[in-house]
């Protein structure tokens, strides 16, 4: 497995601005551990991935997140008090504008309220399915010294079987010759590197999505023991705003949204939740 994630790191094509990057992500780790005697920090993902099909893309393939569940899940993150680092899908769902298009117009206006809400908030996105495991390692390795006050929240819908770039033909797949054969490889699982090797200490929460509900529980208790994250939140594609289940080896626990309240979000219990497990979780980190 080492070789495989090794190997899909080597062959992918390089980051774009990662000093920069990688500048802006110390900086607001360094001002968000020092601040009010060390904030929590978060690492929400959200949104798809993208497989390319050519080098210089015209097509590829996608995988379906509207990245709702990653911008509400990280409002509630910033009013728990939490720093988030939000790593999201180019083009999808945004924290305090979840019904509006990501759009750079609407970073001219200021957050309404006046807390220290751009101190607590670092956007940084992705499109492809390189980008995003190159960031998400990147941001692991830049929150190894945060420790167990550290979280991730890995919200994103991520690609299973990709292109592998050194394979993949430079310009637009001409059209004029029939059928389309395409073999896709598989994309390792970057779980269980996360948990052993990039970010050990931190509190680490997976997603498993289904849309078929009879096998959903059975794969999420599966990817608990295999990964061994701290929780997986299961959920159906068709209820997923409605219900899910946290599954973790203290038990199930279904979460949902107060259906008499129309402005409740099933986020809003579920965030309230896995922050009273991550405090749990550095009590017993500190003993
Ligand atoms: O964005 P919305 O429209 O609101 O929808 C939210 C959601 C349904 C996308 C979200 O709640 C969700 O379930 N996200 C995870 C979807 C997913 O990729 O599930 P999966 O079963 O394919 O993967 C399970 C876990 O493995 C994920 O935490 C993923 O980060 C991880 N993974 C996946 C592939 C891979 N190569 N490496 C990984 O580590």
């Amino acid at each position: 497995m080492e070789d495989e994630i090794s190997s899909f790191f080597e062959s992918s094509p390089p980051q774009k601005n990662m000093e920069e990057i990688l500048e802006n992500l110390n900086e607001f780790i360094k001002l968000n551990s020092s601040s009010q005697g060390g904030r929590r920090i978060v690492c929400v993902t959200s949104g798809g991935t993208t497989v390319p099909l050519e080098q210089r893309c015209v097509r590829y393939i996608d995988n379906f997140s509207s990245g709702n569940r990653g911008a509400a899940s990280t409002e509630n993150f910033v009013k728990a008090g939490y720093a988030v680092i939000f790593l999201y899908r180019r083009g999808t769902c945004q924290p305090y504008c979840r019904s509006l298009p990501d759009d750079p117009f609407l970073e001219c206006f200021e957050f309404p309220d006046k807390t220290n809400i751009q101190g607590s908030l670092l956007k940084l996105p992705f499109s492809t399915i390189y980008e995003y495991l190159q960031m998400l390692r990147l941001i692991a390795e830049a929150l190894k010294d945060v420790g167990p006050c550290s979280m991730f929240y890995l919200a994103a819908a991520v690609s299973d079987f990709y292109v592998p770039w050194k394979s993949m033909t430079e310009h637009k797949i001409e059209s004029g010759s029939g059928p389309l054969d395409i073999r896709l490889a598989q994309v390792p699982k970057m779980l269980s590197v996360l948990r052993s090797n990039w970010a050990p200490k931190a509190f680490c929460i997976s997603f498993k999505l289904e849309t078929d509900s009879k096998i959903l529980m059975e794969k999420a208790t599966k990817a608990l023991r295999k990964y061994k994250v701290h929780a997986v939140v299961a959920n159906e594609l068709s209820t997923r705003k409605e219900e899910v289940v946290v599954v973790s080896s203290s038990g199930n626990v279904v979460v949902r949204r107060e259906c008499d309240k129309p402005e409740s979000f099933v986020e809003d219990n579920l965030i309230r939740l896995i922050v009273d497990r991550h405090s749990t979780y550095i009590k017993e980190s500190h003993n």
